[in-house]
């Protein structure tokens, strides 16, 4: 009788290690981890895993890091509910169970050679800061950068300093916005839409890549309209409910695609007529 090969299956739970935990705003912390028994989770800009916490259960966290920096992945990770706050009690030396990485990543060899506009919005910029760190570590492969966040306040801005080193690059272009400020900012004062009219960009070899709330897409994509940036070139990274990440349950379902593995990036072309739903 043939023996059940679970090496390759994505039902497989890795053991990772925490190995630094560190609180970043009032409701997300960051955490760096290592695969027991691989060197690298091989994942590309985008993707994420399922992290399980035993005997509570499992959760859908984007891998924030870029795949250039080897033997270790981060992930940041807001607490809303019961699988969030048990990894928010999780400290160094502990284990976590990892399945994947899984998904659509960003489409990086399309992204080659042309100008790319980032735009996140809040916890958006975990997702993004994957492909923001890989196209810096590969900065002559990629045309002009331009960078724009928003957050609810200054003290909602995630990787701060990170964010700051961004600013002082002279090959990114960097804004930043807050909803609203405290009596120390300096910045602009809105929402992320009112700095897109002001980005000087080339629509026809600018591609933009846009994370962040679901209220946040309409708003932005509109403008990025108005750019003249084409359908094909604006690309998104959506979040559903998720179980199994494999697209076997359907939980992720949107119009014809599984988020989980038809995603979580998307072009707005592919996803326009489903989004309005989101
Ligand atoms: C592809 C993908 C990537 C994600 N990346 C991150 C990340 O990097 N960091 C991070 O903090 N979170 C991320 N999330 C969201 C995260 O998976 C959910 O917050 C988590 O599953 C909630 O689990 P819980 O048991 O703590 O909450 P529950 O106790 O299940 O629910 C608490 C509240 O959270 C809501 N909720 C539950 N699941 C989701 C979900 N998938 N999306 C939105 N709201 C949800 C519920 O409706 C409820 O209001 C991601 C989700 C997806 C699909
Ligand atoms: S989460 Fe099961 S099909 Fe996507």
């Amino acid at each position: 009788m043939k023996r059940l090969q679970l090496v390759d299956s994505p039902y497989l739970v890795k053991e990772a290690k925490v190995c630094e935990v560190r609180q970043m705003t009032e409701h997300e912390k960051y955490f760096k981890l290592m695969l027991r028994d691989e060197p690298d989770l091989d994942h590309e800009p985008g993707q994420f895993v399922m992290v399980s916490i035993f005997g509570v259960g499992e959760a859908p966290i984007s891998i924030c890091s870029s795949p250039t920096k080897k033997g270790y992945f981060e992930l940041v990770v807001r607490k809303v509910g019961k699988v969030t706050s048990a990894i928010h009690r999780l400290e160094v030396g502990d284990t976590v169970g990892i399945r994947g990485p899984f998904g659509r990543g960003f489409p990086v060899r399309i992204l080659e050679g042309n100008d790319l506009l980032f735009v996140a919005g809040g916890l958006g910029l975990v997702p993004l800061r994957s492909l923001v760190d890989f196209v810096i570590d590969n900065r002559r492969d990629f045309g002009r950068v331009h960078i724009l966040l928003g957050c609810r306040s200054p003290k909602d801005i995630l990787f701060k300093d990170e964010v700051e080193s961004w600013a002082r690059r002279i090959d990114v272009d960097f804004s930043c916005t807050v909803d609203r400020a405290d009596p120390d900012w300096k910045g602009n004062v809105g929402l992320i839409t009112s700095l897109i009219p002001g980005v000087d960009l080339d629509p026809t070899r600018t591609f933009a890549v846009v994370v962040g709330p679901p209220i946040m897409y309409r708003f932005v994509i509109k403008e990025l309209l108005k750019k003249g940036i084409p359908e094909k070139q604006i690309i998104v990274s959506l979040e559903r409910h998720m179980k199994c990440g494999i697209g076997k349950c359907g939980h992720c379902q949107i119009g014809n695609y599984y988020c989980c593995q038809d995603g979580p990036v998307f072009s707005y072309d592919e996803i326009k007529d489903n989004l309005e739903a989101l």
